[in-house]
């Protein structure tokens, strides 16, 4: 059995995935039609070339200006419902989901119309297809401190659905200490904290993730490599760092998927996993996301089996699931 084929049949987790990135040109074309909205892209064809990012902040604009199609329930039950069958596909039998509720609330469209959506959808995938999954709400960075304290009060209602609180958008210019007060109110809230730091900003950002942030994951953390001590660090803590080999190409993070770090941050002791950040952009899904590094930089068995078993053990399912899931992966190896 080749390597990819092996890969591919093992049961893993996903821990970075922004739901609204999960949203292929095709759908949003068919939702745009459904729900009368305008699109400046005529077909797919034309979807996919505005798709041409030098940076974040490319990406973010078109990424916005895409989600305007999601106004129901039922928009976000099919944006997720699509996702779901694609772990399916690719044996992601756990994930944990991103969503960005200002993204939405900013445009008139209700808190509980998201979450009704998303949580609709998410059931059904437990019951139909037995995949498990968290969800984690992110704050926009590039929006102020209030936004983030409206937006965690629109979300106590909902407590029991949602894990956890995360911290995304434009990186550069919006340091960790602008959300310490809110991700604190979160913490005493109940909710796990994770957030995007060192994608493009720099490794003090992973820095202030940790100190004052409090979070258990790092989204990203390519830049945290500049800086031994920070690496030893994360190591010594076992903080996860939820890598995103194509978004990290797509987005200029690094030049050449030859020169992609997972393995030094695999030899670093560090615990990485492989994910797919927003697979309808970036061009692929969870095992897409391991091909390209297995093709680019020869990954090994077990380089590979070491990410797949991180993935479990990084995720917010409860300790003996965790174990159970490991054991599995373990057997099937
Ligand atoms: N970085 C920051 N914000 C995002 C991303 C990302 O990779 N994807 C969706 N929102
Ligand atoms: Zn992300």
């Amino acid at each position: 059995m080749s390597t990819k084929d092996w890969l591919h049949a093992l049961p893993k987790a996903e821990l970075h995935m922004h739901i609204e990135g999960s949203l292929e040109p095709a759908m949003m074309l068919e939702l745009a039609r459904r729900n009368r909205v305008s699109l400046p892209y005529p077909d797919i064809d034309s979807i996919i070339k505005a798709y041409n990012f030098n940076c974040l902040q490319d990406f973010l604009d078109i990424y916005y200006q895409g989600m305007s199609v999601l106004l129901t329930d039922e928009d976000f039950h099919d944006l997720t419902w699509a996702y779901l069958l694609r772990c399916q596909a690719d044996n992601v039998v756990h994930t944990e989901i991103f969503f960005d509720p200002q993204g939405h609330t900013e445009r008139g469209v209700a808190f509980a119309t998201v979450i009704d959506g998303i949580t609709t959808a998410l059931d059904r995938g437990r019951a139909e297809l037995g995949i498990s999954s968290r969800l984690i709400m992110c704050f926009l960075r590039h929006l102020d401190e209030d936004s983030a304290f409206r937006t965690l009060e629109e979300a106590l209602p909902w407590r029991e659905r949602i894990a956890g609180v995360g911290l995304d958008s434009s990186e550069r210019g919006h340091p960790p200490a602008k959300f310490q007060r809110v991700f604190a109110a979160a913490g005493r809230e109940g909710f796990r904290r994770v957030a995007h730091a060192g994608e493009e900003g720099p490794p003090e950002y992973v820095r202030e993730a940790l100190d004052l942030l409090r979070v258990e994951r790092i989204d990203h953390g390519n830049r945290a490599l500049e800086d031994p001590a920070l690496v030893a660090r994360l190591a010594e803590l076992g903080i996860p760092l939820t890598v995103c080999p194509q978004s990290n190409l797509r987005l200029a993070v690094i030049d050449d998927m030859r020169h992609h770090p997972i393995r030094d941050m695999l030899q670093a002791g560090l615990r990485a996993t492989v994910n797919s950040d927003d697979p309808a952009y970036f061009g692929g899904y969870v095992n897409d996301n391991f091909d390209a590094l297995i093709d680019a930089i020869d990954l090994q068995r077990g380089e590979l089996l070491q990410l797949v078993v991180n993935s479990f053990e990084a995720s917010f399912l409860p300790a003996a699931e965790i174990r159970d899931h490991v054991a599995r992966v373990r057997a099937e190896a």
